[in-house]
């Protein structure tokens, strides 16, 4: 008797869940599709996008080959620098919150959506020549396309960082990918053999980031794109999470000369360091990491960063959206850790749930998500069927292919949004866009199944 009281007990507990206003589990099994939709390279039999077939799968370097990887955005260039901090971003959502991917149903899927830039930067990093490939494709030529990748024919031009082009920042940027990535795949993803590889080029190419100081774009053609503005952000992310997934203390004083001191203006490709606060908070527990993180919630939750009339946090016009995501996601990393967790919980909620429907339009600015979502966002693959070699931009009508998953960039200053397909500053998707956002559901989901998420503040319109 006493026993089954106990189980009764211990099982009302596990089921107890914060409600929550929207349904964050099917908004984070859709994120995790997007990310399939930019797979490039030869696509695996259990590939779940139907619209999708394989591409650039040789893309490479005199033989060597570079194919796999994702698509940065609605084009089809592997930039290294975004699908870098994509990838540790999503990474991070795995390590602190693995438990939401379990609740939803989607470990396996997430562990296999996170392994595919993984698996390109093992290709991208040759360790005996000092050589990083940082970039598959030109820019110009490629934005110069409009069809699917499937059906792309120019050529794809590979790019890296040497001793004599160095490039601390993209280099340091996947070692932050490739660290975090070795405990997402020794914990949740158990595979043991696949994370010791990981560890293992993550610790060489540490080295030759911080033996090679300099930023990429000095010397690769990146900089019309993705302009790198520092690598101390890149190399104190990076030393944080050596310092994180091994515990040496080298990793943790490199960390601490790196780290400059301040709140950050957001998170970003262009910047770790709020990420490198987060995680050294977590590593050494000291109040010059945390007051960091805590100042830079508030500088979102409080309006000091610009809000719209119904509440998203505008940082930029370009792609608002992703900004909010990301501060959101540190706002849920911040509260898992202890800091004011209800108001960072309540101000990472009015963020998704405002991406989710809470504005002025009622829309969702995640595709696929409810029932009023872009159907033209800025995206090739999502706008031509592989069928179709004439396919424009301008094309009337909805995009055949609808991108479950993709948030897209964003509304003006005023809440005001249309679905313009040619609109790539509202209404383009980006690897980088749906990483904050996906791993702020992740911690969302899992304060809402721990039953300590706080009511979901009302929408400020
Ligand atoms: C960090 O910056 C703040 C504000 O400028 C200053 O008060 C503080 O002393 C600095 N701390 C360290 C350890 O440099
Ligand atoms: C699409 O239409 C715009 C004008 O609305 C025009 O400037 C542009 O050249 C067109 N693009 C293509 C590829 O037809």
């Amino acid at each position: 008797m006493i026993v089954t009281l106990l189980f009764l007990a211990t099982a009302a507990l596990i089921n107890a869940e914060s409600s929550t206003r929207y349904d964050y589990k099917e908004a984070l099994r859709l994120s995790i599709l997007f990310y399939d939709a930019q797979r490039s390279g030869r696509l695996p039999a259990d590939n779940p996008i139907p619209w999708r077939g394989d591409s650039a799968v040789d893309d490479g370097d005199a033989g060597h080959d570079l194919s796999g990887g994702w698509y940065d955005a609605g084009d089809h260039v592997k930039f290294g620098l975004p699908m870098a901090w994509a990838s540790w971003v999503l990474n991070y959502g795995l390590v602190a919150f693995p438990d939401a991917y379990e609740a939803t149903g989607q470990t396996a899927m997430a562990c296999d959506s996170v392994r595919w830039p993984l698996e390109y930067f093992l290709k991208c990093w040759i360790p005996s020549e000092n050589k990083f490939y940082a970039q598959v494709g030109d820019g110009n030529s490629d934005h110069s396309f409009w069809g699917s990748p499937e059906n792309m024919r120019m050529s794809r031009p590979a790019s890296a960082v040497t001793t004599s082009c160095p490039g601390s920042d993209v280099a340091g940027k996947t070692v932050s990918a490739l660290a975090s990535g070795y405990l997402v795949f020794k914990d949740t993803c158990g595979d043991a053999s696949f994370a010791a590889d990981l560890l293992s080029a993550a610790e060489s190419l540490y080295a030759f980031a911080k033996n090679n100081k300099g930023l990429y774009d000095d010397c690769m053609a990146a900089g019309d794109f993705y302009s790198s503005s520092s690598y101390q952000d890149e190399l104190a992310a990076a030393a944080a999470w050596m310092a994180k997934a091994t515990g040496e203390s080298s990793y943790l004083s490199d960390a601490r000369s790196f780290y400059p001191n301040g709140t950050a203006w957001g998170f970003n490709w262009n910047d770790d360091n709020v990420g490198a606060a987060v995680v050294l908070y977590d590593v050494t527990g000291e109040d010059f990491f945390k007051n960091d993180v805590v100042n830079f919630v508030s500088s979102y939750s409080s309006g000091r960063v610009q809000k719209t009339p119904c509440g998203l946090s505008y940082r930029d016009k370009w792609g608002p959206n992703r900004h909010a995501a990301n501060a959101a996601f540190i706002a849920t990393l911040a509260a898992s850790l202890g800091l004011n967790a209800n108001e960072a919980n309540e101000y990472a909620q009015s963020q998704i749930n405002y991406i989710l429907g809470d504005n002025p339009l009622g829309i969702s600015y995640e595709i696929g998500f409810g029932n009023y979502f872009p159907k033209k966002p800025h995206h090739r693959g999502s706008s031509c069927r592989m069928s179709d070699n004439s396919c424009s931009i301008n094309d009337s009508g909805d995009n055949p292919n609808q991108l479950d998953g993709g948030m897209v960039g964003g509304p003006g200053d005023a809440d005001d949004y249309s679905d313009d397909r040619d609109d790539y500053v509202h209404n383009e998707v980006a690897v980088d866009y749906n990483a904050g956002f996906q791993s702020a559901l992740a911690g969302l989901i899992h304060f809402a199944i721990t039953d300590s998420l706080p009511a979901a503040p009302a929408p400020g319109c």
